[in-house]
């Protein structure tokens, strides 16, 4: 398809084609998914209006990228904000491969019953919430046809992420892509449950919704390694690592 239009350089093609086998030696080693960072920002960082409303972003050459990289993942992780303000199907339209399985971070079990998601997906989504739900309010859910990720609750109540990786781990889930919002975005590399970024860059001020909540690294600034460039149409995207070494 289309994805002669994005540049890739020799070690991000490279990607492409050797995540299935990295991702099995990691998962192998380390009992959980891969996990790849990956959205849309402006160049003030913004990902969304300051009211979160939905920004279109990218470019079609970025979001070709994007769609490969959903289409090569395991799974695709969004937050149940991002679920209710942009309502998404999170399925690969601009590139070739499968749909990667929809995971939403709902630890209260917010989901509406008419989400995409649930009425309009070929794979059934996953809801992963904290065990604080009601009986009947996880029978409603697992009704409208979701399946329910049970998660014990990390301090401030939300989904615990190093329950939910183990949990993906053991139901044979090697990558994930986490896409967002913010909060999702934040909290993965706060428990720096991270291993790689890639980071489209539009040209555009925006003065929105802040890609990071808070301190992605406690009181520290995270350090990204092994960076790389990309051109894509007007946009700009960074491959990297992150570096976990407080310096
Ligand atoms: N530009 C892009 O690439 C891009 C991509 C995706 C989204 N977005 C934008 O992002 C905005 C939404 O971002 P957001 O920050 O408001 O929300 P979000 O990150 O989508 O969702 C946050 C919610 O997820 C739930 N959650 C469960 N476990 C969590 C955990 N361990 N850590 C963090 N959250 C957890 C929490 O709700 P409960 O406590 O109820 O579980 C939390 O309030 C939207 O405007 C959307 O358009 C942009």
């Amino acid at each position: 398809m289309a994805h002669n239009d994005s540049r890739l350089n020799y070690s991000q093609e490279a990607w492409f084609n050797s995540l299935p086998e990295l991702a099995s030696e990691f998962h192998r080693r380390h009992q959980r998914p891969l996990v790849t960072i990956s959205y849309a920002q402006s160049l003030d960082g913004s990902i969304a209006t300051r009211n979160r409303e939905q920004l279109a972003l990218s470019s079609p050459e970025a979001m070709v990228l994007t769609h490969r990289i959903r289409a090569v993942s395991d799974a695709i992780v969004i937050g149940i904000n991002t679920l209710l303000t942009d309502d998404p199907l999170l399925t690969v339209r601009h590139a070739e491969g499968h749909n990667p399985q929809p995971i939403v971070l709902d630890s209260n079990l917010r989901v509406p019953s008419s989400a995409r998601l649930l009425n309009h997906s070929d794979r059934r989504c996953w809801l992963a919430c904290t065990d604080s739900n009601s009986p009947q309010r996880c029978r409603q859910v697992e009704e409208l046809g979701a399946e329910l990720l049970c998660c014990g609750a990390d301090l401030a109540g939300r989904v615990n992420l190093f329950d939910l990786l183990n949990l993906l781990g053991r139901k044979g889930i090697k990558s994930i892509m986490v896409e967002g919002g913010s909060q999702v975005i934040t909290s993965f590399l706060e428990s720096r449950l991270v291993d790689k970024l890639i980071i489209t860059v539009a040209p555009r001020l925006v003065g929105g919704l802040s890609v990071l909540d808070r301190p992605a690294a406690g009181g520290s600034f995270l350090r990204l390694n092994s960076v790389s460039y990309q051109s894509c149409g007007p946009d700009l995207v960074l491959w990297a690592l992150p570096n976990w070494q407080v310096t």
